[in-house]
């Protein structure tokens, strides 16, 4: 198994590109299945996740290749497979993004529950509720989904839950109705860019989709989609690592392929903390301040500051001067970071959903352990900025979602190897 080694204590400085998104390009490869004819994407990043759907997609009868220019083409071949297995489904959730398109374009489906998840329970009921009032005969029998449905049909339907909206619930209800009978409507539908950009895609698929953006979805249903061209949009989530490491690390970085208005929350958050930020298209400079403030973040759905930052943000706090409170209202258990940044010197104190962070700490570098994707990049930027050296092991979780981590940061003056692990 590989390992990171980082030595800190280098500022980062200079250019960085964000990759294409992955939460956006999972449901939007699940979407060919919707198609008839090719599907070209482009700006799709080389991540193990994407790898996972491409198997999955192959699974259930469609071909998919990368082109030598990094395109890439999925096209329905056999549209009788219906089973998305378990062996894979467990390894990824965002495979349940099969299930919308499969009952709508091929009449049924059965789709593994997903596995568990290290970021806290993560139901799919709000997904199966969707299905079912657009007229989805479901059932979960021996740990898959099984549906059927000759036509979906529309209908009107509420689709928030104790946490707010839902993601790849509103990923894989709008993929659905965009086939059904009549028109849809989605109340309480998810706002992130990653679900606009589907919304994006599918219209030019044919689909007619008012809302975008908005949530509140309405949706006049096709009898047929074609197949499309589309460019995946740049990851925020990426962009904004790479922002919080050069905070973290008292940088100056330009990152390039970083939307503003996709960002607007964490830039708001870095501003408070004392960076200097400024944008020009989709490139944004950021310049750290000597020394960071303190700031209390809340996680919310888009536009609100997201979860899959917080714990990048919380390993920036740990330097900042003053006390933070950090509130996870999307994931209250996704702190599996606070631990192992307090073992490099942290003081984080974890009360239910909230942590609070004491500031200006000296970090110093300690073998650590990653647990989920975004508690690894904190555990990254941890150690750009401690004392001496720290060993990242299960790093794999790093490469489910940032393309070529190491690389980028050593060109932005980080001392950061990957090494195989000894034992
Ligand atoms: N929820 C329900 N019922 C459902 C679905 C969700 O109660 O049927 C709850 C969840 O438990 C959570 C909240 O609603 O409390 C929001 O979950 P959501 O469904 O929006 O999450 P998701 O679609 O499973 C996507 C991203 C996650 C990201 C979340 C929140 C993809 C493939 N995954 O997950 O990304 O954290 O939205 O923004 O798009 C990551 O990239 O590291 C990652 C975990």
């Amino acid at each position: 198994m590989d390992e990171l080694v980082v030595t800190g204590g280098v500022r980062l400085k200079g250019r960085v590109r964000a990759s294409g998104a992955k939460n956006a390009a999972l449901p939007i490869m699940a979407a060919a299945i919707l198609a008839e004819g090719p599907v070209r994407l482009k700006n799709v990043p080389n991540l193990a996740d994407i790898r996972t759907m491409t198997r999955l997609l192959r699974e259930l009868g469609l071909r998919v290749e990368r082109e030598p220019d990094g395109d890439m083409v999925l096209e329905n071949v056999d549209p009788d497979k219906v089973l998305a297995p378990y062996k894979i489904m467990k390894t990824m959730r965002a495979g349940i993004c099969a299930l919308g398109p499969l009952v709508a374009r091929r009449g049924r489906a059965e789709v593994s529950m997903p596995g568990g998840c290290l970021i806290g329970d993560r139901p799919v009921d709000l997904h199966l509720k969707g299905l079912r009032s657009l007229g989805a005969k479901l059932e979960v029998k021996h740990g898959y989904i099984v549906t059927s449905c000759k036509r979906l049909k529309g209908t009107e339907m509420y689709l928030g839950g104790p946490f707010g909206s839902t993601v790849t619930g509103t990923a894989n209800i709008l993929m659905a109705a965009v086939l059904a009978k009549g028109q849809t409507v989605i109340e309480c539908a998810a706002c992130e860019p990653e679900v606009q950009d589907l919304g994006r895609m599918l219209v030019k698929m044919g689909a007619s989709i008012h809302g975008i953006g908005s949530p509140r979805l309405v949706i006049e249903g096709v009898s047929r989609l074609s197949g499309a061209e589309h460019t995946i949009i740049p990851d925020r989530i990426e962009a904004g690592t790479y922002l919080v490491a050069a905070a973290a690390t008292g940088g100056d970085v330009v990152v390039e392929d970083a939307r503003w208005n996709d960002l607007f929350a964490l830039i708001h958050m870095l501003r408070q903390a004392g960076a200097v930020i400024e944008h020009f298209d989709d490139t944004i400079h950021l310049v750290a301040p000597k020394r960071l403030r303190a700031v209390d973040v809340t996680t919310l759905p888009f536009p609100g500051f997201p979860t899959d930052l917080q714990a990048q943000m919380m390993a920036m706090l740990t330097v900042a001067d003053g006390i933070s409170v950090v509130t996870e209202k999307i994931y209250p258990d996704r702190f599996t970071h606070v631990a192992e940044l307090n073992r490099m010197g942290a003081a984080i104190r974890k009360e239910g959903n909230t942590a609070i962070v004491q500031g200006a700490r000296r970090l110093s570098g300690a073998p650590v352990m990653a647990s989920d994707l975004r508690a690894s990049a904190a555990l990254v930027i941890a150690a750009l900025v401690a004392e001496g050296k720290t060993t990242i092991s299960r790093i794999y979780h790093l490469d489910r979602g940032y393309e070529n981590l190491e690389k980028k940061l050593r060109k932005l003056g980080a001392t950061i190897t990957r090494v195989k692990a000894k034992d």
